[in-house]
């Protein structure tokens, strides 16, 4: 990237505090904690409460990064959050996170590419920011998956949990902060992942509640194929523009969708456990705050040392994908 080199200056992340486990989704829908443990990994989730919205969850990991980027929210250039769960269709989330953080020269906007957000986000803040154009920014992935999950349906609801994760951005000293960025659509399969209802093409009516149209819709077999391929190819290509191998990579940070595709991405890297983060277990998927929640944990455990090489990898609806590695 022929950019001045941007880093990460601060992490914060936020869970809200009801915990929904596998046992309590016996009680609502025809499943077992073996078979959602053995196909996917997921032991709990965390869900909002009735009064939370994703801006609210946003604001926790904002003011919790920003302390810890030692920046004033008055000092910030730019917002951007990655969700696919908005508070409302507009404003955006990132503009009612400015008002509420008092981030009054702040540019802000959302963006959505579902689970690959967050990593479409750090791309765009980079550039912004390796540019010359702005000097900070705060990048927030989150999303409040229980809002449009129909919890009667065993196929999707035991996937989905909410949170938040975010970070600062700034610049960083040569050497230092992200190396390269692989982000790609496939348009083709938006069909094989959606929430069809509440916008132009489909506005909210009786029929479209009645239908269940305002839930994500998702062929999981397809998706989880998808997942699998995407993966490999985005972590090769990541690598390849890095100038880096597999073994130089100290951490490696994927999307927590399902252990079965993470695990099929770390034996293709050849990657030993203690060198991937797995959190799926206790957030299942909070898709655009699935990286940042995995990084920010790992971040805030010691995991990652100063001038340790990271690769986060994600894909989700859209369909895309997006893939980072960052010298930490
Ligand atoms: N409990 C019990 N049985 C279940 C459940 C459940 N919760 N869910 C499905 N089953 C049943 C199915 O009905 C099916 O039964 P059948 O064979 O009689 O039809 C059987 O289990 C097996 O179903 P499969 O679809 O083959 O199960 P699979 O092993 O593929 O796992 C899963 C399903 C977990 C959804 C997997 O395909 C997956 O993880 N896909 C990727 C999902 C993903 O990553 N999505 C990202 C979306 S996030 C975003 O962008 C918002």
């Amino acid at each position: 990237m022929n950019l001045r080199p941007v880093g990460i200056v601060g992490t914060g992340m936020y869970v809200p505090e009801k915990v929904l486990t596998n046992a309590d989704l016996e009680k609502m829908v025809e499943t077992n904690d073996e078979w959602i443990v053995s196909r996917t990994g997921i032991r709990e989730r965390h869900i909002a409460a009735p009064e939370q919205a994703t801006s609210d969850m946003a604001y926790e990991a904002a003011v919790r990064a920003l302390d810890k980027a030692g920046l004033a929210a008055e000092e910030l250039d730019l917002i951007i959050v990655a969700t696919i769960t908005p508070d409302m269709a507009f404003p955006s989330t990132a503009c009612i996170l400015q008002e509420k953080l008092g981030a009054k020269k702040a540019a802000a906007f959302d963006l959505s590419a579902a689970c690959s957000g967050f990593v479409y986000s750090l791309a765009t803040a980079v550039n912004f920011i390796g540019s010359g154009m702005y000097g900070n920014a705060l990048v927030i992935g989150a999303d409040t998956l229980s809002r449009i999950t129909d919890y009667t349906d065993r196929n999707t609801c035991v996937l989905f949990g909410d949170g938040a994760g975010a970070v600062v951005l700034a610049p960083v000293p040569e050497g230092r902060g992200f190396k390269s960025f692989d982000l790609g659509a496939e348009g083709a399969g938006g069909p094989l992942l959606n929430l069809e209802a509440g916008g132009s093409r489909l506005p909210a009516s009786e029929d479209t509640v009645k239908n269940g149209k305002h839930f994500i819709y998702m062929n999981g077999r397809e998706v989880f194929k998808f997942a699998v391929r995407v993966m490999s190819t985005a972590t090769d290509e990541v690598l390849r523009k890095a100038g880096f191998s597999k073994e130089d990579i100290d951490l490696f940070v994927p999307h927590q969708a399902n252990i079965r595709i993470i695990q099929s991405a770390m034996q293709r890297l050849n990657l030993p456990e203690e060198k991937c983060v797995i959190n799926v277990d206790k957030y299942a998927n909070t898709s655009a705050a699935s990286i940042p929640l995995a990084l920010v944990e790992a971040a805030e455990a010691g995991r990652i040392k100063e001038g340790d090489k990271v690769l986060l990898v994600g894909f989700g609806g859209g369909l895309t994908w997006g893939a980072a590695t960052i010298v930490w």
